[in-house]
Parts: C-alpha cells; structure tokens; sequence
C-alpha cells in the first residue's frame, strides 16, 4: 500500500520520499508505480509528461534517517512492534513540526502515539487498497492527536483526491470492525461446509453486488492481514463474536497468504 500512497502523493504535487525495509523493496514500489501509471497513459488518461512529473517527485530514501518532512505516513505491516519501532525511529529522525501518520487497519493511534514524544501529532490515516482508485481515507484520532493535526491531515486527504472520515480510536475503526467479521465468517462457512469458495464468493457479488467474493477479497487483502485484524478485534473487545476461524490460522500457518504468496483461498500463477 506504501507505493499506491506515494503515487497518490506525488500525483497530486507532494514531493515524497520513500523508504523500506531494504532497497530493494524500494525499487518494486517505484516499477508498481511505474507499471499504474503507464497502465494511465495506455488508457489515454495521462499523458507521458504527467508520468514523468509524478516519478520526479518520488526520491528514494534507504535509512530513515534525516528525514526533512512535514508528514510521515507509515504503511508497514500489521505488527504492533514493528509499527511501535518505526514510530520511535520517525520521532527521532522527523522535524518537530511533522505530523506522523499510520495507515494502519486496526492497531490504536493512541498506543502509536504513545511510543513518541508527539502523540498530539500523531494520528491515522487509513488509506484503502488498491490506493489510486479507492476514494476513502479514514482518519482516527488518537486520545492525544490535536486538532490542527486532524485539519492538516484532512486537508491532505482532500488534496490527494479522497474523501476523508473522521473516525474514533477504537479496535478496527470502523472499516474493519465491519469488514473483516464479515470475512472471517465466510471463512467459517467454508469451515463448516456451508459451500465452496466459488458458492461463497458467488453469493455475495452476485445476491449483494459486492465487486468481489469476501474470499477473493481476504486474498487481495493478505490473509495473514485479515488474522492480525481479528486478532486486534477479539483482544481490543474481549468478545468472543471476534474469534479469528481456526481455518484462517491454519491457512496462515501453512504461509498461504493470499496473491502475495501464490495461493489462498484460490491460486494465483
Ligand atoms: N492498482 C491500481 N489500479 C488498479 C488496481 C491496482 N491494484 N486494480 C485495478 N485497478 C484499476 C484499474 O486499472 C481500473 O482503472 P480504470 O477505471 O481507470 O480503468 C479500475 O481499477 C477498475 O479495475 P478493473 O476494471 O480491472 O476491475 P474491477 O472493475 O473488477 O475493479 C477493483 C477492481 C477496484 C479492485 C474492485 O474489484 C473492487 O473495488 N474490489 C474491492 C476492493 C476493496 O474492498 N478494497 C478495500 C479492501 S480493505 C483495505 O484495503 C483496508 C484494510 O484495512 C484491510
């Protein structure tokens, strides 16, 4: 989601830096970002001027280190502690004016706020994937995030094209707390034998319009994701409607991730 963040950015005039773990992670987001906005021109929806002027603003930064930025927006994976060291790391190398941003699906803004020396900086912003084309960010406050923080981040939103909503700090927001039980249940349909992949899929895009099956969508999303999210919900909440299916657990234990990983729910060449 890193790269179709940045790419959003940089379309609409940010100057980005963008950092990973390793280098060469940083060169897939940018030939991602490259791959979309050729796929732009092919459509005749961007011209190649327009192309080159997006990657211009996009320069890759290995260490996070000296990091001149008004915002950071971190889109690491679902891990608590990983997401609390980069916080630590952004705190140190990121000017006091910055604002931190988390586009986490569900881990609190309070606690990553916590993890600085600027929890009324600090706040989320959740962006949806695929990022160039889905319109929604939501943006959670921490208990300590300032309203000039929420303005600026809501101003950013808005300027990079989404549509932003404001949302509380509370376990999965409200995107996942409503998404992913939903997901997590056609995982037990298919637990339990209720129907196949393809029924459960079929079910829910043609009865409910959705564009894709909550299967094909727990695969787009990264099942080790989807577990992370129902974890936070069913330790955030205490309430056992939460409980990730033992189906889900397997599969990720099995490493089958979803596209990321070639097979899922369904299998990817
Ligand atoms: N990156 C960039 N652009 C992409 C893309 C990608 N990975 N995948 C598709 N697109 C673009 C296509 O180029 C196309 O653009 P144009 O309209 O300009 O031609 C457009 O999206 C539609 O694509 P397609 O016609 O190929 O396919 P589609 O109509 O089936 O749409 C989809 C694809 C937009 C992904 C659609 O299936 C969809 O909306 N799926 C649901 C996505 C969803 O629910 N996302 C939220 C997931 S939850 C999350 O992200 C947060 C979390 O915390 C877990």
């Amino acid at each position: 989601m890193g790269a179709g963040i940045a790419q959003v950015a940089a379309a609409s005039g940010h100057d980005v830096l963008l950092n990973d773990r390793a280098p060469e992670y940083i060169e897939r987001g940018v030939s991602v970002i490259t791959k979309n906005l050729n796929r732009s021109i092919e459509k005749g929806k961007l011209d190649a001027a327009g192309r080159d002027a997006t990657l211009a603003r996009i320069h890759p930064h290995p260490k996070l280190e000296a990091l001149d930025v008004d915002m950071a927006i971190e889109a690491a994976t679902e891990h608590l502690e990983t997401k609390l060291e980069l916080f630590r790391s952004l705190d140190a190398a990121t000017p006091e004016r910055a604002i931190l941003a988390s586009n986490t699906s569900s881990i609190s803004i309070t606690l990553l706020g916590g993890a600085t020396k600027r929890a009324e900086r600090v706040i989320g912003m959740h962006f949806m994937n695929p990022v160039p084309v889905m319109t929604l960010v939501e943006i959670i406050r921490g208990i300590a995030t300032s309203q000039e923080t929420y303005d600026a981040t809501q101003t950013l939103a808005t300027h990079m094209g989404k549509t932003p909503v404001e949302v509380r700090d509370f376990p999965g927001f409200v995107s996942n707390r409503v998404l992913m039980p939903m997901i997590n249940e056609a995982v037990y349909a298919l637990y339990e034998g209720v129907g196949s992949v393809e029924a459960i899929d079929t079910v829910m895009k043609l009865g409910m319009n959705h564009p894709m099956g909550p299967l094909t969508l727990a695969d787009f999303i990264g099942l080790d994701t989807c577990l992370a999210i129902m974890n936070v919900l069913h330790d955030g909440f205490s309430d056992s409607k939460y409980r990730p299916c033992p189906l889900l657990k397997q599969y990720v234990a099995a490493g089958w991730l979803g596209r990321k990983s070639g097979r899922g729910f369904y299998t990817y060449s």
